[in-house]
């Protein structure tokens, strides 16, 4: 469900000179990085998101920027708000996200544990309730 969905807090090392936040696959995060991708110039106003996954699993960090996750398990939902480089949302399958208010200039990075498969994907919202109520 949405509530096994949660804002992880990341090191942050600080120093004069800026910070760092390291983050170390299957300690740091809960599952093995396969693929990583970042979503930027999202024109304002934009959603992006709109589906769910099989099997895969997420971890969604604001880089720079904000925006909004809308969660959905296709009995509750929940929106978190990311804007700090820091923090991260952790995803798991089975679960609806929509990408919203997207701040100017912000970027979205995700660490993935799958590389990139459309057949992981629900696109379909009428589907994904049904799968999900059965
Ligand atoms: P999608 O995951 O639907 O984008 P978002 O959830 O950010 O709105 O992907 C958009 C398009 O990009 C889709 O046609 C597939 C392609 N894509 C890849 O080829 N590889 C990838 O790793 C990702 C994430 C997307």
């Amino acid at each position: 469900t949405i509530y096994n969905c949660n804002v992880i807090e990341f090191p942050k090392i600080h120093n004069r000179a800026g910070n760092i936040t390291p983050l170390n696959g299957l300690t740091d995060i809960p599952f093995e990085i396969k693929r990583v991708y970042y979503l930027y110039d999202v024109p304002g106003g934009e959603t992006r998101g709109g589906h769910a996954h099989h099997n895969l699993y997420q971890l969604i960090i604001a880089v720079s920027g904000s925006f909004d996750v809308v969660l959905d398990d296709g009995k509750n939902k929940k929106t978190i708000t990311l804007n700090r480089p820091n923090y991260g949302l952790y995803i798991i399958p089975g679960i609806w996200r929509d990408l919203v208010n997207f701040s100017s200039g912000s970027v979205l990075l995700v660490l993935a544990s799958e590389k990139y498969d459309e057949k992981d994907y629900i696109r379909d919202y009428p589907q994904f309730l049904h799968l999900k109520n059965d």
